[in-house]
């Protein structure tokens, strides 16, 4: 009987692992030739700890389990409070500025949908210790710089970047308090996810004053810096934030990016810790939900038992990327085949044996090497041998017999006679 795995998880075959490794494998490249370390840390945490920090999206998506000692654990939803927890445990030892990636496996009880599982991996880079908005440019440098290695272009993604400072600032002076602020946000999050209908139906639940909500449906539609003072009204504040948000263009701009970014102000993001710089990466066209996201989160350490210390980072997942990447053709063309310096194929069943010792010893001095478990042609061997992605095929038949063996070239079709000696050395 036929069993698919698990609702929004996936098995991975051979050629489906094959994607995944070049995606993680491009991830820790870009990571290392910007600077960042790699670390990792457990599955499951306590449950609080993703209940304290994330926001109530993130927390009613929680995959928790009670062990057999009565403690409330979760599978981890995202990297980031393990990270707060594991620097400050080690704050004073680890030099700064701390520069970590990771790719953990993550888990949602999200209802599946595409780009959208409930198990994924994704992609985090973070600065810790660096209280200037370089470090925020560092970060949207870093995740463009690999979604333009696999060859994406402007007109293919967008990186939308904003500010909850900003839109605080924007906020509070539309007569928002600070204590609405928070489940404000998670409402505001989804200003580009569901219809704009359904989105004007909900605001009032939580900003009863129509002139408040009408001022909040102009922020959110705002495609300009400028208008967000011209709605909400300007001080000294929301001048800051804005220039802060142009420093970050300039630097963007010196770094060669820009071409890639947009600021739009309706750009809030999801989990309750951002408090600066926030951006989403985008599908040109929007038909996909975000290809990854991140931002400022200066509290989030403190929140955790720790000291204060700024933070910025960025998160990236698997699916959506994967989608868009085999949508543009990207995917395909780059992935790896099962590679093989030699494939052994046996031109007589009496040599069978040779294959065997010769492959093994192939293998010993670190080639690659396979051979047919079973006795077929020839024809078929040299079949499996270009499946296989073999860079070469030995042919071992009667010449074995004074130590000499047939090595086929497997792109050029060529064939020589060589020492079995020469070969293994
Ligand atoms: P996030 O926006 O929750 O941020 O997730 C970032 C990205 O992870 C999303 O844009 C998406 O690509 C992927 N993702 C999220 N949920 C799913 C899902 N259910 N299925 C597939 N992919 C998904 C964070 O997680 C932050 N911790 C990122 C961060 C790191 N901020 C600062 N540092």
């Amino acid at each position: 009987m036929k069993r698919p795995p698990v609702k929004g998880t996936r098995d991975f075959y051979p050629p489906d692992m094959a994607r995944r490794n070049w995606i993680i494998d491009g991830w820790k490249k870009v990571s290392l030739r910007n600077g960042f370390e790699e670390y990792d840390g457990p599955i499951f945490e306590y449950l609080k700890m993703f209940q304290l920090k994330s926001g109530d999206e993130i927390a009613e998506q929680l995959f928790s389990l009670t062990d057999r000692g009565g403690r409330e654990l979760a599978l981890r939803p995202e990297i980031t409070p393990t990270m707060a927890r594991m620097i400050n445990q080690q704050i004073n030892a680890l030099p700064k500025p701390i520069k970590w990636f990771s790719v953990p496996r993550l888990f949602r009880a999200e209802r599946p949908q595409k780009g959208r599982l409930r198990e994924f991996f994704q992609w985090n880079v973070d600065i810790i210790g660096v209280d200037d908005v370089l470090a925020d440019a560092e970060i949207i440098f870093t995740t463009i710089d690999y979604l333009s290695s696999v060859g994406l272009t402007p007109r293919d993604i967008r990186v939308k970047i904003s500010s909850r400072k900003l839109l605080a600032c924007a906020l509070t002076n539309i007569g928002i308090r600070e204590k609405q602020l928070d489940p404000l946000y998670g409402l505001l999050d989804k200003y580009n996810k569901i219809p704009a209908d359904t989105f004007e139906k909900m605001l009032p639940d939580q900003v009863p004053d129509s002139a408040a909500a009408k001022k909040i449906m102009d922020l959110m539609s705002a495609t300009t810096l400028s208008e967000v003072p011209e709605i909400a009204g300007t001080n000294a504040e929301v001048d800051a934030a804005i220039q802060k948000l142009a420093r970050l263009k300039d630097l963007l701009e010196q770094m060669g990016v820009w071409q890639f970014c947009d600021f739009y102000p309706s750009i809030v993001r999801g989990l309750a810790y951002y408090t600066g710089v926030v951006f989403e990466v985008y599908e040109f066209a929007q038909e996909l939900r975000a290809i990854g996201g991140g931002g400022r989160y200066d509290n989030l350490l403190q929140d955790f038992g720790g000291p204060s210390v700024a933070a910025t980072g960025m998160g990236m997942g698997d699916c959506v990327l994967g989608i868009l990447l085999e949508e543009k053709g990207l995917l395909e063309k780059q992935l790896q085949k099962c590679q093989l310096d030699y494939f052994i194929a046996c031109a007589d069943k009496q040599y069978f044996q040779k294959v065997i010792e010769i492959t093994a010893k192939l293998r010993r001095t670190g080639k690659a090497a396979n051979f047919a478990y079973k006795p077929i042609g020839l024809s078929k061997q040299l079949k499996q041998a270009s499946a296989q992605g073999a860079k070469e095929c030995i042919i071992i038949g009667s010449e074995i017999e004074s130590g000499r063996l047939v090595v086929k070239d497997m792109a050029t079709g060529e064939q020589k006679t060589t020492e079995l000696d020469n070969l293994l050395k």
